[in-house]
């Protein structure tokens, strides 16, 4: 299982989706799951059950697509900070980190209220912390890609498989 990880808007979700579409393996999202089993939007989770019931969910989700077939899994921003997760993702899964730095990650983000740790007073200083915070947890993915505002999402697949390559990993993954 390749397991996209990173902040809000560095593309795990259309970069994964591409991905998969190249090796022709099936693409799953984790936040997308998370809002089919609660039937709602992550907006309305927050709203209704606050943070720490989405984490439980989130959790919950990634245990079980971990354990479904090789395929390619995007995860939410805040997964890979929690521990157990990281554990089953580096059991069970070869973590790519999309790294982007803030003023190409602000962009993608900003004004569309679909985030709810963003739906605050400073929004980019928020944006900000979070880089400051989880970069260096994010760093202990398996490898990094750089995600810049100008490359395009088949340019960072490009990328992402020439790093696969050289870690044997691809002929894991699609046979
Ligand atoms: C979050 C990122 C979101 C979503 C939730 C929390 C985070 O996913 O899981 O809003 O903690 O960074 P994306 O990274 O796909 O936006």
């Amino acid at each position: 299982m390749l397991v996209l990880v990173g902040l809000m808007g560095a593309g795990k979700s259309s970069v994964g989706k591409r991905l998969s579409e190249y090796l022709n393996v099936g693409f799953i999202d984790a936040d997308q799951e998370i809002e089919k089993a609660a039937g709602m939007n992550i907006v309305e989770i927050f709203e209704k059950f606050g943070e720490n019931y989405f984490r439980s969910g989130e959790k919950k989700v990634i245990n079980r697509l971990i354990l479904s077939e090789p395929q390619v899994l995007s995860t939410g921003g805040g997964a890979f900070m929690c521990k157990e997760i990281r554990e089953v993702i580096k059991r069970y899964g070869f973590s790519i980190w999309l790294k982007a730095d803030l003023e190409t990650l602000w962009p993608r983000v900003s004004g569309k209220g679909n985030r709810p740790l963003l739906n605050n007073k400073y929004p980019k200083q928020e944006l900000e912390n979070l880089i400051i915070e989880r970069d260096p947890i994010y760093k202990k993915a398996n490898i990094t890609i750089e995600s810049k505002a100008n490359i395009s999402h088949l340019a960072m697949v490009d990328k992402i498989i020439q790093k696969l390559k050289k870690h044997n990993i691809l002929t894991r993954t699609t046979q």
